[in-house]
Order: C-alpha cells, then sequence, then structure tokens
C-alpha cells in the first residue's frame, strides 16, 4: 500500500518542482565546464511524482533524456538559469526536490571568443555559483525541500552536515566512484531526517524513485498533522 494519505496518488494537488541533471558552466563558445550526472535519477523522481498525482515541473540541465508523461519540462544549461527558473516558479511550489548535480563553481571571467592555446600553461579563475536548493529552503514560505548527496566517503556524517547546514526536510544519499552509480541504472540510497532514517538498497532508478516519493508524501502528511 501507498504511503502518504494512503491513497493511491498522495501528491494529487501538490506542486512539486525537481532539478536534475548536471549544468555546463561556459568557459568559451566551445568549451564549458561539466560533470558525470546522467540525469535519470531526477527524471525518475519527477515521473515517480506524477504518477503519485502531483504537479510537476521538471528543470533539467543538459541530458539527452526523453520527457516522462505529465511533465512540464524546462531546459537549462549552467547554474544561474536553474537558479532563475527555479526562482520564478517556487512560490506555488509545495515540494521542492534538487537532485541536480548543479556546478558548485563557474569561471569567473567566460570568454566571448575561442582561448587559444598559446602559453604553456593555463590558469582557470572559479566563482562559486549560488546555492539553488539552500535559496529555496532559506525562504519564509518553503516548500518542503529535499536534497541529494553524492559522496565518495562518509556518507552519513556529510549528508547530515548538508541537512543541517542547508536546512532541508530530507536529504537523499549516496555513494559515488569506483564505477557507482554515475549513468548506472541501479542506485541505492540513505535518506536522513533530523530524527530519521530509511535504507534503500540498490534497485532500478525509477522503483528507487517510488519508494522516495512514498517516504516524502508520508513525511508531509506527518508534518502537517
Ligand atoms: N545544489 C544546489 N545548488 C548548488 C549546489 C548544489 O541546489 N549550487 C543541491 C543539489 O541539487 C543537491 C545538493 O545541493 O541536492 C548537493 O549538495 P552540495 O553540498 O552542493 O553537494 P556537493 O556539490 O557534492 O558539495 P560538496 O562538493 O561540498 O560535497
Amino acid at each position: 500500500m501507498r504511503a502518504g494519505n494512503g491513497l493511491d496518488r498522495p501528491l494529487e494537488g501538490r506542486h512539486i518542482m525537481v532539478t536534475a541533471g548536471p549544468t555546463y558552466e561556459d568557459l568559451d563558445p566551445v568549451r564549458f565546464l561539466g560533470n558525470r550526472s546522467s540525469g535519470r535519477m531526477g527524471f525518475a523522481v519527477a515521473a515517480a511524482a506524477a504518477e503519485a498525482g502531483g504537479r510537476v515541473t521538471l528543470v533539467a540541465g543538459p541530458v539527452g533524456l526523453a520527457t516522462p508523461a505529465g511533465i512540464e519540462r524546462i531546459d537549462v544549461r549552467s547554474a544561474g538559469q536553474m537558479m532563475e527558473t527555479v526562482m520564478a516558479r517556487v512560490d506555488d511550489c509545495d515540494v521542492f526536490i534538487g537532485v541536480a548535480a548543479v556546478a558548485d563553481y563557474r569561471p569567473a571571467e567566460p570568454r566571448g571568443e575561442k582561448i587559444k592555446k598559446t602559453a604553456e600553461t593555463l590558469e582557470l579563475k572559479l566563482i562559486r555559483n549560488p546555492d539553488i536548493l539552500a535559496t529555496v529552503a532559506g525562504r519564509e514560505q518553503r516548500p518542503f525541500v529535499v536534497g541529494f548527496a553524492a559522496e565518495t566517503s562518509d556518507l552519513e556524517s556529510y549528508a547530515r552536515g548538508k541537512l543541517e547546514k542547508k536546512n532541508l526536510d530530507l536529504i537523499a544519499a549516496n555513494l559515488v566512484g569506483q564505477g557507482r552509480c554515475f549513468d548506472a541504472s541501479d542506485n541505492a540510497l540513505e535518506v536522513f531526517s533530523r530524527d530519521g532514517h530509511w535504507s534503500f538498497p540498490s534497485q532500478d532508478k525509477r522503483s528507487l524513485a517510488r519508494e522516495l516519493i512514498e517516504l516524502i508524501a508520508e513525511r508531509i502528511e506527518l508534518s502537517e498533522t
């Protein structure tokens, strides 16, 4: 049986915004800084939220994935564009799920012309991108906020640190690196709240996303009673 309100569509009547995929930070007109996120987990989460009856807005970085049925998808490229798109739509949002692997830094001075190979070494100056998840969670009128954490070690302590620091309701953490996770069809998740811990063993990302959405619906319901 489904969690939440015990109905088949526990997110009925709610607006869920999901970020997914990587962001690309342009260095010049032909090069960018990116990362290995495939977007598959975020797209699976968006699909599961729609299956659970939610109205879903999916803000997607550059990925080669088909849009799940019944979802509004907005494509963006950079962290700055993702932030702008999210903030323009967050007001009526009930649940925000940040699955995107947002670039933490961007080139300080992207070039208008292609960088030519003249010098033997090239130094890049990077500046911090704003944190979309923390910005959403820091608002006065805030939705229920769920973050993701991809770690190469010390999963629980890093995840709990991010939960606290970014003022999240839930954080879903997984180990990456050494062949794990990126672009794989399966994943495992450890989910933490301030007072709880749930382990979802390795499984297809679509079924994992359904389990996560069930938990989110259940936690929202609890927080409202
Ligand atoms: N996130 C975000 N905006 C950013 C950076 C991250 O919304 N500019 C969100 C991601 O979508 C994810 C979570 O924050 O939900 C990841 O947290 P973060 O602390 O950024 O993780 P890492 O980038 O892995 O941090 P670190 O490199 O310090 O481990």
